[in-house]
């Protein structure tokens, strides 16, 4: 493509170092939609006459539908998506596909590209991700009643129910989706036109092309346009998060799933065997969940690295940037639909998370709340008091409810019968009536709440 002032070719390891279709080729379609809205927008502004845009139109939707049967010929000597697809306009149609390279730079055009392809994949979390939710949403629908302990530093600490612990996976995801969609706010500018890296003398219409594109302005600033790769570090910041998120309800299915706790079944379509252990149940998919959060988070540090202290515009670090991209976004989508097959599939164990539930003096909170409500002690004195009614209790080997009034009043002389009302798990996540809490009764108003919005 620059032949004209070398005398040699490129050395084999310059072409190795320098050759990205194997990767970028991720980028066709996109590359594609782009220089047809600019040669368009070439035509219409009489930059090119309208007889060779309609060449290379046809030429563009013929190498369109060889990228989408797998016939378009990838071929590494032409380095990139971008010079192979010119090179390929160039076999069909002849030196008209020339023009097309007019008042753009590759620096411009991959910008553009990348941002499509990132804005497209956005798009495609969106909707798994409100799979996710819908079915998170529909496990909580059945145990919006079902008692299973909450746990502070992985010990019990008061019960909750298992709708509300679905449901607080619901927000974070729905955190995560408008996190996504705020992304593509900011990156939903077009960086076409701005060319190598100073504009262009020819009278362009970027906000025709940006408009073609569905952009939503051109980008304002020449070099910002080339050089700038924050949208791809966002979109890789809020992927990150979102793997993180799921590696928690990940690790959490993992213990869930144990024999330790048995709070939950995965199906056995999301689950696997061993080759020795003959009883075995393994949730491997859970456990990869877990770890492709590694490599999201990875791609986001790994292109931080690439883009830190680069000079402006456009340097040939930046070409490393859609590797990272790639790799995170196909884990991060594998595990999001991963996730939602097994949660929908899973089925929770009642009767074990109940017997959890009430287990290691889980309403101890309930008693010194009673004590404050009834005998009228300040909370930390209340707090007190309870603590050594645990530790009686716990010298007896007894659950908090089976110790004697007697034994209480040792510690606390006014305490009477009333105090039984509040130890029962079911009374404590009833009583439990603040906003956002996790009474039965408010998880169910919040089902309905999503169940509108999803
Ligand atoms: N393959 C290149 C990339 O991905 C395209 C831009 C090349 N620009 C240049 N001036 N060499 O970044």
């Amino acid at each position: 493509m620059w032949g004209g002032r070398f005398l040699s070719k490129p050395s084999d390891i310059m072409q190795a170092i320098n050759v990205s279709i194997s990767f970028d080729k991720r980028l066709a379609e996109q590359d594609v939609s782009g220089s047809k809205a600019h040669a368009d927008m070439l035509a219409r502004c009489g930059i090119i006459v309208d007889t060779d845009n309609a060449a290379i139109q046809i030429g563009l939707d013929d190498i369109l539908l060889e990228i989408k049967h797998g016939t378009f010929p990838y071929r590494d000597e032409f380095e990139d998506i971008h010079l192979n697809i010119e090179a390929r306009l160039t076999e069909l149609i002849g030196e008209t596909a020339g023009r097309l390279h007019t008042a753009r730079s590759r620096n411009d055009q991959v910008a553009t590209d990348f941002r499509l392809w990132i804005r497209d994949q956005l798009d495609e979390f969106d909707e798994a991700l409100a799979g996710l939710q819908r079915a998170l949403l529909s496990q909580a629908g059945n145990t919006a009643d079902m008692l299973m302990p909450g746990f502070t530093h992985l010990q019990v600490a008061q019960p909750v129910t298992f709708g509300h612990h679905m449901l607080a996976y619901v927000e974070m995801f729905a955190r995560d989706r408008a996190r996504f969609l705020d992304c593509k706010t900011r990156l939903n500018e077009s960086p076409l036109g701005a060319a190598a890296l100073a504009g262009t003398p020819y009278p362009i219409d970027r906000d025709m092309t940006a408009a073609a594109l569905g952009f939503s302005r051109p980008m304002a600033n020449s070099l910002d346009a080339v050089s700038s790769r924050d949208f791809a570090l966002e979109a890789l910041s809020c992927a990150s998060i979102c793997a993180t998120h799921l590696s928690r309800l990940a690790e959490e299915i993992v213990l869930w799933t144990s024999v330790q706790f048995g709070f939950v079944t995965l199906s056995d379509k999301f689950t696997t065997g061993s080759s020795i252990m003959p009883q075995k149940r393994n949730p491997d998919a859970a456990e990869l969940v877990r770890a492709k959060t590694g490599h999201v988070t990875g791609a986001l540090v790994s292109l931080t690295m690439v883009m830190k202290g680069l000079p402006l515009a456009y340097s040939k670090d930046m070409q490393e940037d859609k590797r990272p991209v790639f790799e995170a976004f196909d884990a991060l989508a594998l595990s999001t639909v991963a996730m939602s097959g097994m949660v929908a599939d899973m089925k929770p164990n009642a009767r074990n998370m109940a017997e959890a539930a009430g287990a290691a003096y889980s309403t101890a909170t309930d008693m010194a709340d009673w004590l404050v409500r009834e005998l009228g002690l300040p909370f930390r004195q209340a707090h007190h008091a309870t603590g050594a009614i645990v530790a009686l209790a716990e010298a007896q080997g007894d659950a908090l409810h089976e110790l004697e009034l007697a034994e209480m009043q040792k510690v606390l002389p006014q305490i009477h019968q009333g105090i039984y009302d509040v130890l029962s798990p079911q009374k404590s996540v009833a009583s439990r009536t603040s906003y956002g809490g996790t009474a039965p009764e408010n998880v169910r108003a919040q089902i309905k709440l999503w169940q509108q919005r999803l």
